[in-house]
């Protein structure tokens, strides 16, 4: 619940938490790869959609529930992987978890987060849990994790495959920043100081066959930006095609998800869920990526800065936001339901002005704005 105190927008939240975080910090957080142009298409490909509104349609009862693989959650989107949550928070993943929980949306945790993921299960025992993979061993070391996550009642696992390299993120070149020495991977074991394993650069579509064939737990795949590999992935039985250019911290020069929805929800053809992300960070965003058939959107870097914002206090916050907005949105469309938005709503359009990392926000110079 809000107190007077409490953010009102999600601006205010990056504000307050920029003003929290160490410079080489905020820059770990809000930046991307190389040239930032995927970073900012992210954002230019969702202000390049205008929506063309409905009138007259009852919208005195919006309902703004949606579903996991089945399970009823309170809206249409979830916290996406974030490694080194502790640079935000001290309670980290814990953090995460309890205010997923408490908002009924999931949370994906990343498997270079903090605590283990026992102790995340621990302390948010309610929470719909996705342990996010990244391949830092062989088949056996996967079969253990996959064990745990198993054992940690986890809703599904994720397999992230835009990472067979770790993407040149010049601002922490430049700060001479590494997240990886400022945190303890707690979920790696002794291949916690392995920063990008050769089994990850192996990664291939059999991989994805033989861990479908390990697991009851459905399958998401995240990071696929092709609508052929998004077929592939149904085809080698993923229940989700997570479509993501990783927040811009991959590939420089990468389409953005968003602009590839309709392929890739082409390509699907219904036969998966599709999950998507990268830069969203208003109401209006989610909106727009339902209205062009995704199913839940995730969010990375809004989520970070919560954390630095609040801790779990200004995760719930970022979550009762988007919740707000993305109430005004639908009822302003003249749609009472996530049903009724698709892409008869939308309209390319001009953006209007510069689409950088955070330019949504309207953030006031040179408060939280990242440099460049
Ligand atoms: C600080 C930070 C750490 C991240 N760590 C991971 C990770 O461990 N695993 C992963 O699959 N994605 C990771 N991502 C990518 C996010 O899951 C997500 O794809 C991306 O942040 C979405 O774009 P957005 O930040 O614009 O919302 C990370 C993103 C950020 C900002």
């Amino acid at each position: 619940m809000a107190t007077p105190d409490s953010p009102r927008t999600i601006a205010e939240l990056f504000q307050r938490a920029s003003a929290s975080l160490d410079a080489p910090v905020w820059d770990y957080l809000t930046g991307g790869a190389e040239s930032e142009t995927s970073l900012c298409r992210n954002r230019l490909a969702l202000d390049s959609l205008a929506f063309v509104p409905r009138v007259l349609r009852d919208v005195s009862r919006i309902d703004l529930g949606a579903d996991f693989l089945g399970t009823p959650i309170a809206l249409p989107l979830f916290l996406a992987p974030v490694g080194s949550l502790r640079l935000f928070d001290e309670q980290a993943a814990a953090a995460c978890a309890r205010a997923a929980e408490a908002a009924g949306v999931p949370m994906f945790m990343s498997i270079m987060a903090q605590p283990t993921l026992e102790q995340v299960r621990a302390s948010a025992p309610g929470a719909v849990l996705v342990l996010q993979l990244y391949m830092r061993g062989g088949r056996d070391w996967l079969d253990d994790i996959v064990a745990r996550a198993e054992a940690a009642g986890c809703a599904a696992l994720c397999l992230t495959v835009d990472a067979a390299v770790y993407g040149r993120r010049e601002r922490d070149l430049v700060n001479r920043y590494s997240s990886a020495q400022a945190v303890d991977r707690a979920n790696l074991g002794d291949r916690k100081d392995v920063q990008i394993a050769d089994e990850q650069a192996q990664l291939s579509f059999d991989t994805i066959a033989w861990l479908k064939a390990r697991t009851r737990l459905p399958l998401i795949v995240k990071g696929v930006l092709d609508a052929e590999d998004a077929r592939l992935c149904v085809e080698h039985g993923v229940d989700v095609v997570y479509a993501s250019n990783h927040g811009g911290r991959q590939l420089d020069h990468a389409v953005a998800a968003l602009d590839q929805l309709g392929e890739i929800c082409g390509a699907v053809a219904g036969r998966a869920r599709i999950f998507v992300d990268g830069g969203m960070l208003r109401g209006t965003d989610i909106a727009k990526a339902r209205a062009l058939g995704a199913d839940l959107v995730g969010l990375g870097k809004a989520q970070g800065a919560a954390l630095a914002a609040d801790g779990e206090a200004g995760v719930v916050r970022l979550i009762e936001i988007l919740g707000a907005e993305l109430r005004t949105t639908l009822a302003l469309l003249g749609c009472p339901s996530l049903a009724g938005l698709g892409p008869h709503l939308l309209r390319k359009a001009a953006p209007v002005g510069p689409s950088t990392a955070l330019s949504t926000l309207r953030l006031p110079a040179p408060a939280g704005l990242p440099p460049r």
